[in-house]
This record gives C-alpha cells, structure tokens and sequence, in this order.
C-alpha cells in the first residue's frame, strides 16, 4: 500500500505506523553521524517529506549516497515525530530502491538552485519538477475543480462543444484553419510543394475561438449550461497575458439579463477563490512568499466586498480627468487599451471592476444592442495587474435586430443560420460570459507571465513541446 505525501503530512498519522512513498529525491544532505536526510516530494503536496535513512540500511554506501536531485525512489519505513522544524513527521526507512538514477547529475536541468522562468519555459518538459510549477500545477487542477462544482451544485448543464468550426465567434478574423491532408498522397502545388490549403473534406474550417454559439443553442432549452475547454485565437501578439491556445470557461444563462451576468460571473469567482484559499493553503503560502506578497491578501479582500460596477461611459470620463498620461489616447468610443484597464482596476479603483454597456461599434454581433442606439449589453470583468480576465454580454435574442447587425458587420450569414433559427423558436433573453482560465490562474498566483501557469504554452515560435 503506498501512501500520496500529502495523506502523510495532512493526517494525524501515528508514531511507528509503517508506510511506504514512491516519489522523488528533491535533495540529500548528509551528517558526520552516518545518516542521510532525504526530501522526497511526489507531487501530492508543496512540502516533500524527510526521509531519514541509516547507514546500516542495505546499499549505503553503493546507492543512497549516491542519490542526487530526480532520482526516483521507492520507500518504506515508519513514521516518526521530526524534530526538525516546520514538519510534525518523517519516515525513518527501513528499504530504499532506486527505481531511476539521474544519468548525469552535472548536467541534469532542474538542479535544485533556482531557474529563471524563461529557462524553464526551454525544459517545459521538466519544470513540473520544480516547486514552482508544481505549485502552479496544484492550484490550477484545484480552480477547474472549483469550476465545474461552483456550476454543478447550481444545476448547471456542462456542454462540450465542438473545436472544429465554420465560424468566426469572434469576428475578429484570428482563426487558425483546419485542413486535412492525406498524408500517403500529399496534394502538392505545380512547384512541388506541399499545398497545406486544401479544406476539411471540401468545406472550410478553423479551430474554435469560443464555445459561446453553440452552447447558446443548448441554452435555449437546458436553461444554464457552461462550457469549458480549449480555445485558440491565431493573434500574433507577443505578451504576458496572450496565449494562441488557452482555455475559457463559458457559462450561459436563459431568461437573464446583463446584470444577471455580472452576478453569475461574482459569485463565480468569488467560489473559486475561496476554494483555492481553503484547498491549497500550502501553494498559496509559498506564491505569498516566493512570488507576490498579496497573493492571498488580495484573494481575502476580493471575497469580502463587492465588486465595482462602472458604465464605459463613466469609466471613460474617469480615465479621460485622471490626469495620467497614457501612450494611446482615450475618447468615448475607443477600445480600451490595457494601459487603460490596469488604470482602472490598479490605481483608481484598486480592485476588480465590471465595466458594461460598451459602444457597439468595437463588440461582437451577437450582443444586444441598448436602446440608446450606441451601445450594447456587453461587459468586461478587469483584473489589478491582468487587465481583462471575463469578457461577456446579454445576447441579441430579436432575430430582426440581430440580422440587422449581422449585415451591418459584414458578418456572413450562410453559416450561422442555425444560431438565427434559436432566435426564431422559442426566443428569450439570454447571456453569458467567457473567463480566460490561464489568466484566472495568472491573477491568482500572482506569476507574472501567462507561459508559466500553462503545461505546455502555445504562442508564436514556441511548439517545441
Ligand atoms: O472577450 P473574449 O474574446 O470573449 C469571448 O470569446 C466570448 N465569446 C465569451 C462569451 O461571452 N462566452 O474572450 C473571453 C476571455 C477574455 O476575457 C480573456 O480572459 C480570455 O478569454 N482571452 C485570452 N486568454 C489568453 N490568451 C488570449 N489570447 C486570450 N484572448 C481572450
Ligand atoms: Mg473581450
């Protein structure tokens, strides 16, 4: 029976109980005495365990002191109170196998000095080993957990919706196209090159950039449904809070408003914060000393208020009289920049704000367009040191306003008859919103870059992995 590390440190386990860890070595330390003093760590928690093993124990000499950081290893012994600090126990071992050396400990990769993150980012294979990435890797699993039962103890639907599509959510013509190649018989142009332009079995396809459209359609008879999954946006910027893969989660909600929005997409994030704080006290702590001081401060003060509800319009004019100087200028109308919405959420407001009733001339065509016949029910949720982490809106349900969009925008409707169709049947007002997971796992550990809270980050030149 082997035991998880966490299972160990988090029970009140009995002095000389006898237990057995597979796991790996984070470090080995030596004493004059004849021991050696190991911290295994598996992954289960953010502390390894001290393992502490005789010299009497069989192989000494050939095999435990020789044990370097990443060897594998297979441990049984009993429990006993640690006197060292910070931990209640350790195993004194009674049988060490080493299940895998490390070839060259001169040269092996996750050393345990510190890396840079850009350094770890070129072994995106191994950094899971390191304190660091493990803790991201926790608190990740732990916010998706969080997720899914935030949405399912309220009688949410969870819709997989597909990632091979005709249309362009978005309209903002960032798609990655999807082809399919035969690969025996490669189509090939009159110079002989590979013709990566033929179409899905003769249509055209992209990969999704949101679930939205389609889980509007199980909307309109599920009642509240959400999505959640991957999302791929062929936008070439080059920063640290862009991904051209990342995951959104995507709730929609019948008979609802744009207000009912804003409440789903608060009381959303406030479960899940609370959930990390509570669940992964131990990563938490170690993003609050190691990464950013506030990391569980502003979690704690997030849970506690309100969040600020601001009209563009009003936060326009805030930005217009601050007197700060930006790089682009601000007038009602624009699309804010991220210079503008760290503005708001950093220094004026000092805490996540949602800003709604956008000009409808920068939003997408299927948002519901406000009566004063400039904006829509549209709204973003700003984030101190992210910007925009939630974007969402009340959708256009009066399908002759919505045709009157769709021609305005130029938006083809030959592929979107089915989602006019939800407008012909049966219509109600209805919304939702898309969070950026990475982002939301950004904001919480406080990492300064999206690339370091994903396995395995999808920007341009960077697929190696
Ligand atoms: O604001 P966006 O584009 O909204 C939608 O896609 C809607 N269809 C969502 C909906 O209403 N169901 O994207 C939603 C969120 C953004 O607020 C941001 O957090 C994240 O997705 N996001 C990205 N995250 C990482 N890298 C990128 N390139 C991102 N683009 C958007
Ligand atoms: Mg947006």
């Amino acid at each position: 029976q082997v035991s998880s590390i966490s299972s160990i440190l988090k029970g009140t386990p009995e002095s000389g109980q006898k237990v057995r860890v597979q796991g790996w070595i984070r470090t080995r330390r030596d004493s004059k005495a004849g021991l050696s003093f190991l911290a295994v760590h598996d992954g289960s928690c953010f502390d390894p365990i001290q393992v502490v093993v005789e010299s009497s124990i069989e192989h000494y000499e050939s095999q435990v002191l020789k044990l370097t950081t990443g060897c594998s290893v297979d441990i049984e012994g009993e429990l006993k109170p640690s006197e060292g600090k910070g931990q209640s126990v350790e195993i004194l071992a009674s049988r060490l196998e080493v299940v895998g050396w490390v070839d060259d400990p001169e040269t092996y990769p996750m050393s345990p000095k510190r890396h840079t993150f850009e350094y770890l980012r070129e072994h995106a294979h191994l950094r899971p080993r390191t304190n660091v990435s493990g803790a991201v890797a926790r608190v990740r699993n732990c916010l998706a957990h969080a997720i899914h039962r935030f949405f399912y103890e309220r009688e949410f639907l969870y819709v997989h919706t597909p990632l091979i599509t005709a249309s362009d959510c978005e309209g903002a013509g960032e798609l990655f196209r999807v082809s399919t190649l035969d690969m025996q018989n490669l189509p090939r142009n009159d110079k002989g090159a590979v013709d990566y332009s033929k179409d899905f079995f003769g249509e055209e396809t992209f990969l999704t950039v949101s679930g939205q459209l389609n889980v509007e359609s199980y909307c309109q008879s599920m009642s509240r449904v959400y999505t959640f999954g991957p999302t791929f946006r062929a936008e070439n910027s080059n920063t640290s809070r862009h991904l051209a893969e990342f995951w959104m989660v995507e709730p929609e909600i019948a008979f609802a408003d744009l207000s009912d929005c804003a409440d789903l997409a608060e009381e959303m994030l406030k479960y899940v914060f609370k959930a990390v704080l509570e669940e992964r006290a131990d990563d938490m702590a170690f993003f609050a000393q190691r990464v950013d001081k506030e990391a569980i401060s502003r979690l704690e003060s997030i849970i506690n208020a309100s969040f600020v509800r601001v009209d563009y319009t009003d936060a326009i004019r805030i930005l217009e009289e601050c007197g700060e100087k930006f790089e682009f200028p601000v007038s009602w109308g624009i699309d804010m920049a991220s210079e503008h919405e760290r503005y708001l959420a950093e220094k004026h407001f000092k805490k996540p704000v949602i800003v709604m009733n956008y000009p409808k001339d920068i939003k997408a065509f299927y948002m519901r367009q406000n009566d004063d016949g400039k904006t829509v029910a549209a709204m973003d949720i700003l984030a101190p040191g992210i910007g925009e982490i939630v974007g969402g809106s009340q959708r256009e349900e009066r399908l002759d306003r919505l045709d009157q969009r769709m021609d305005e925008m130029d938006i083809p409707k030959e592929h979107l008859d089915w989602y006019r169709d939800l407008r012909r049947y049966g219509t109600v007002p209805h919304g939702g919103f898309g969070l950026g997971f990475d982002r939301l796992v950004t904001y919480v550990t406080g990492m300064a870059n999206i690339r370091d809270v994903i396995p395995f980050p999808r920007t341009p030149k960077n697929v190696a992995f």
